[in-house]
């Protein structure tokens, strides 16, 4: 690295330390961490709705639909190759049709736009345990349930936040869903330990509820930077809190799920929530479209059923 990337890298560095000490997460809302509601969302479908939905889309990230073939690097040809949706009905997620929803900027910095260089999963998870204080999550937690996984994996899940088994056992989806992600993941013919898997927020929201905006925006960065430590081929968003909080987007997830989107070097998938599909078995056939979509992607081959499976 040449001295002026250097002092930039060291600089973002700073600045993301002294944001953070100085408990400034909440500037971060701006970027659009609007709303969120669990996959059950209404489709609303409609052209006009779709032309009406605020899309809450600020200056970054953009994300940008592909085609399955197409290259992350090659945004305006992906836009205009997106085969599955009608021209009318293209998410907003895209092309914004009325002004952001959150606008205003506290600081004319992002986080997304941040970078720590040479960032690991160590120092991040240094960085955030063992006392984090940042939101008020903290207050009923066990412990902070960090991610586990190939800290090198092409493929990061990203879920929600810890439920009460992970928030007991300091790992992310051991629960009944966990289980099932896991079936999910032994299906693309790869284990646990291939893949990493994290949360939006690391600390368990009480009774389960929603992580909400201000706790999202506090804990995020810590996800950004794992995701940029990691550098997967392909995040696959679980349900709609992580994929809202990484797209940007205040729209139901489906609305674009098993679409492709750019998202800082990386392709960006989202599917449905295997707590979803615990309730919904029936929407298990969409997620397993998403997930052959993935293993396009990475080379896999679904797994050989044995006969008594
Ligand atoms: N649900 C999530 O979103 N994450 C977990 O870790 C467990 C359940």
């Amino acid at each position: 690295m040449d001295s002026k990337s250097a002092g930039k890298s060291l600089r973002a560095e700073s600045w993301l330390r002294y944001a953070d000490d100085l408990g400034l997460g909440p500037f971060y809302l701006h970027r659009g961490v609007a709303h969120h509601a669990r996959d059950e969302e209404p489709v609303a479908a409609s052209a006009a709705g779709a032309a009406t939905a605020a899309p809450a889309i600020a200056a970054a990230p953009q994300p940008i639909a592909l085609s399955a073939a197409s290259r992350a690097s090659d945004a305006d040809a992906k836009a205009a190759e997106r085969p599955q949706i009608p021209a009318q009905q293209t998410p907003a997620v895209e092309k914004p049709a009325v002004p952001p929803a959150f606008v205003a900027p506290v600081s004319s910095v992002s986080l997304f736009e941040v970078r720590v260089e040479n960032d690991s999963l160590e120092r991040i998870r240094t960085d955030i345990t063992p006392n984090c204080t940042r939101c008020k999550l903290h207050k009923a937690r066990t412990q902070i349930v960090f991610g586990v996984g190939n800290p090198k994996a092409e493929l990061v899940f990203v879920g929600e936040g810890p439920g009460r088994d992970e928030d007991l056992q300091g790992e992310p989806f051991v629960g009944r869903a966990g289980k099932l992600l896991t079936d999910m993941i032994g299906a693309m013919s790869l284990r646990r330990q291939d893949v990493y898997i994290c949360n939006v927020v690391k600390c368990r929201p009480p009774e389960n509820r929603l992580p909400e905006n201000d706790e999202i925006a506090a804990c995020s960065p810590f996800l950004l930077r794992q995701l940029d430590a990691i550098h997967p081929k392909v995040i696959c968003c679980l349900g709609a809190c992580s994929a809202k909080t990484l797209l940007n987007t205040t729209q139901g997830i489906s609305r674009f799920r098993g679409e492709w989107f750019d998202f800082r070097g990386a392709k960006l998938i989202a599917t449905y929530h295997p707590a979803y599909l615990l309730r919904n078995p029936a929407a298990k056939a969409e997620v397993w479209k998403d997930l052959q979509k993935v293993m396009a992607v990475l080379g896999l081959q679904p797994a050989k059923r044995s006969k008594t499976s």
